[in-house]
């Protein structure tokens, strides 16, 4: 069975990484790896491909950054031609990118079965540009594999056949739960973030709705800026934040805004962090797991298990409920959570499992 992944973006990567390895102990398999490029900066792309030992990609598109549009079609042309000559049985796309829909997109349309790893999430709200990757996603992929029973219910809501779903759970926990015991030797303070004391929060926003308003991101700046008063602030900034922060002429401060870490990096201050302040999906999974507080600076989330059952809590626009919250952790009366039902390291080898049960079919081209 030829089975392609095609992965872009950062997020991508962690996820990735447990099914290629689950699929590389399975007999009669060849993988093919493609890179987009959506992500090109090596603390964006290659440091994450070294530390989670994912393998050179074989293909590399090298689209790079532009409009939805353009970043989108850019894929969907380079893609075709490679789909086109190296006809995989199958496709496999993670999470909600850009690299996501343009490939289900292409495959559709040639026929091409295509997987999609973290299926059925929702946040409900189609002004952020992944719930528009997701929902087209889902109806065009064959096979869904879900994280949590929300997603099987928004799939089955959505007329998707119940035989297409298989709830495997969290991907991205594999990655978490092989490379902790690495992350938690790193030492604080590490070469960026000299001088942090035991107690901090850590920050990370780069949602367009929080970062690309210049009055919405000027007032995220002066609540971090309180914050800081109270628990000294370490903000790894996304290259699209930084350029806007700059773009804006906005006061940062004291604030430890330093560039992206890698991902054992990132984990090892995630597991020790007193909170985390976000706007990121995966992060609020990540606390969850990790029994950390963490405040999520936007109105929903399409992973509301880390609301209900996990250490999330929705913080909004709303300065003071992010302020009424953070006294709540300093005084020791944060959320309490549990960890979400099969989030617990084999999610890669049940999809492995899914992915060689099924019938080898020649893509229509
Ligand atoms: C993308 C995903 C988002 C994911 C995020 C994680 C989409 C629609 N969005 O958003 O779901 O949470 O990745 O990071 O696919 N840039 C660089 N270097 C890079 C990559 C980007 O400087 O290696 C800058 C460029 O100015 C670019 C901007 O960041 O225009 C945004 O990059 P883009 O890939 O369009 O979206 P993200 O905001 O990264």
């Amino acid at each position: 069975m030829n089975i392609f992944h095609i992965v872009g973006a950062r997020p991508n990567f962690m996820k990735v990484a447990p099914v290629l390895n689950a699929l590389r102990e399975r007999e009669n398999v060849v993988q093919t790896l493609v890179h987009t490029g959506q992500h090109y900066d090596v603390n964006m792309s290659d440091v994450f491909f070294q530390q989670l030992g994912i393998p050179a990609p074989d293909v590399n598109l090298a689209v790079g950054s532009g409009s939805h549009a353009k970043q989108t079609a850019e894929i969907m042309i380079r893609l075709e031609p490679v789909v086109l000559e190296r006809q995989p049985d199958i496709v496999l796309v993670y999470g909600d990118v850009n690299s996501t829909v343009a490939t289900a997109l292409v495959c559709a349309k040639l026929g091409v079965k295509i997987g999609h790893v973290e299926a059925g999430l929702r946040s409900f709200d189609r002004t952020m540009p992944e719930e528009i990757n997701r929902l087209v996603t889902d109806q065009l992929a064959d096979l869904l594999f879900t994280p949590s029973e929300d997603g099987d219910e928004n799939l089955r809501r959505e007329g998707i056949p119940a035989e297409k779903i298989f709830r495997v759970g969290n991907v991205m926990i594999d990655s978490l739960v092989r490379l902790l015991p690495a992350a938690q030797k790193t030492l604080v303070p590490t070469t960026r973030t000299e001088g942090l004391p035991e107690r901090y929060a850590l920050v990370t926003l780069h949602r367009p709705a929080n970062v690309d308003d210049s009055v919405r991101l000027k007032g995220i700046l002066e609540s971090l800026l309180e914050v800081n008063r109270d628990l000294a602030v370490v903000f790894p900034a996304h290259p699209r934040t930084r350029k806007r922060i700059e773009e804006f002429g906005l006061d940062r401060g004291q604030l430890r805004v330093v560039d992206p870490l890698p991902y054992v990096e990132f984990l090892g201050l995630q597991s020790r962090a007193t909170v985390v302040i976000t706007d990121s999906g995966g992060i609020q999974e990540e606390s969850t797991y990790l029994g950390i507080p963490c405040l999520t600076v936007r109105e929903n989330t399409e992973r509301p298990v880390t609301v209900s059952m996990g250490t999330n809590v929705l913080v909004g626009r709303d300065p003071e409920k992010l302020r009424r919250e953070l006294s709540r952790v300093l005084a020791g009366k944060a959320k309490q959570g549990t960890v979400p039902p099969l989030w617990d390291g084999h999610a890669g080898e049940r999809i492995a499992d899914i992915m060689v049960g099924q019938p080898r079919m020649k893509a229509v081209i």
